[in-house]
């Protein structure tokens, strides 16, 4: 059995203006997993991010971290949780330093341990030559990785991050894969937002998609993937009714489960992905179509996105 960490009950947030951002979701988190909660913009990541640490009220259902139930006990869950939320949170009043360090004694540290641990931390995120550096002269990378040191400063059971990597260089990004898998082999829980499907595929051990604020599934990146029993995607982008085209080419090729129309493209879902492509061609030629662009991807997470929500997760 796995020990869960954290766990949502039929957890709802409905902002003013009916606005449902959380819709009865049930979640498990277990320990020492890196989990992920994928889906668009608008999805509901920070707000459910937000219920569990206790920045935003749930309006019904429950959400539980370390076993501390969040809107019962706020104070106790706060202490057992490290966050790092969409925006710079930094204080900028302090230098690189003064920010692990405040926030240690600000969770009961003595002095001469807030001060060793901060240098320690300052090493490990590879911002030991910043440690008297205002925040405001460190790129977005090493805010980022600032803004992780102090999160788990106080040495939580479970790290939040949301986003941890939006707006990030590659060469940001991939320091800070490196730091979350540091982390992960360290023990620690994290739960992690993101809309990049590559992000969730190598860094998660499970993970949520979730759209308009409803689970739409729940499990390991390589179960999702197989579990569209699919061998590839094709993409037909066409001159004419691809409405036609779609019927056409679902009739005439015997490897096509499901054929539709979706952002201005015909979508195929093909459980032979070999030879596919020339023969989408032949038949869409004999039918009167000019194809004008052709691919075939195999299976990712952003198909599993497409073929539970019939859309694209990238903007
Ligand atoms: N304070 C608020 N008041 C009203 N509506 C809100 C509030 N915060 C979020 N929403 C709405 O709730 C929904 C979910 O928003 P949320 O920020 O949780 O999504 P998200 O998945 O984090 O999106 P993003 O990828 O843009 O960060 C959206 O429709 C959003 O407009
Ligand atoms: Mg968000």
């Amino acid at each position: 059995m796995h020990d869960v960490v954290i766990r949502t009950e039929a957890l709802t947030k409905v902002y003013p203006g009916d606005i449902r951002a959380v819709d009865q979701l049930d979640l498990e988190v277990h320990a020492g997993e890196i989990f992920g909660l994928l889906g668009p913009n608008g999805a509901g990541k920070t707000t459910t991010a937000g219920m569990l640490t206790t920045r935003v009220i749930p309006t019904s259902g429950r959400a539980l971290v370390g076993g501390v139930d969040v809107v019962e006990h706020p104070t106790r869950a706060k202490r057992v949780i490290g966050v790092v939320p969409q925006t710079n949170t930094l204080d900028r009043s302090l230098d690189v330093f003064e920010n692990l360090y405040f926030h240690g004694r600000f969770f009961g540290m003595s002095a001469r341990t807030a001060k060793a641990e901060a240098h320690r931390l300052l090493e490990q995120f590879r911002l030991g030559d910043r440690a008297r550096v205002p925040v405001l002269a460190l790129s977005g990378g090493m805010a980022q990785r600032l803004m992780v040191a102090r999160a788990i400063m106080h040495r939580p059971a479970i790290l939040f991050l949301d986003e941890p990597t939006a707006g990030l260089d590659p060469q940001s990004r991939i320091a800070m894969w490196e730091i979350l898998g540091e982390l992960h082999r360290n023990g620690q829980t994290v739960l992690l937002t993101t809309h990049y499907m590559e992000e969730a595929d190598q860094l998660c051990a499970r993970l949520a998609i979730i759209d308009h604020g409803r689970l739409l599934a729940m499990d390991t990146p390589g179960a999702l993937k197989a579990s569209i029993g699919m061998d590839s995607m094709v993409t037909v982008t066409a001159t004419g009714d691809l409405e036609r085209l779609a019927t056409e080419l679902q009739s005439r090729l015997d490897d096509v489960s499901r054929a539709e129309v979706a952002d201005g493209v015909v979508r195929l879902w093909s459980s032979r992905a070999e030879g596919m492509l020339p023969r989408v061609i032949d038949v869409a030629e004999a039918a009167g179509f000019t194809v004008t662009d052709l691919s075939a991807t195999a299976p990712t997470l952003e198909t599993v996105f497409i073929q539970l929500t019939g859309k694209d997760l990238r903007e």
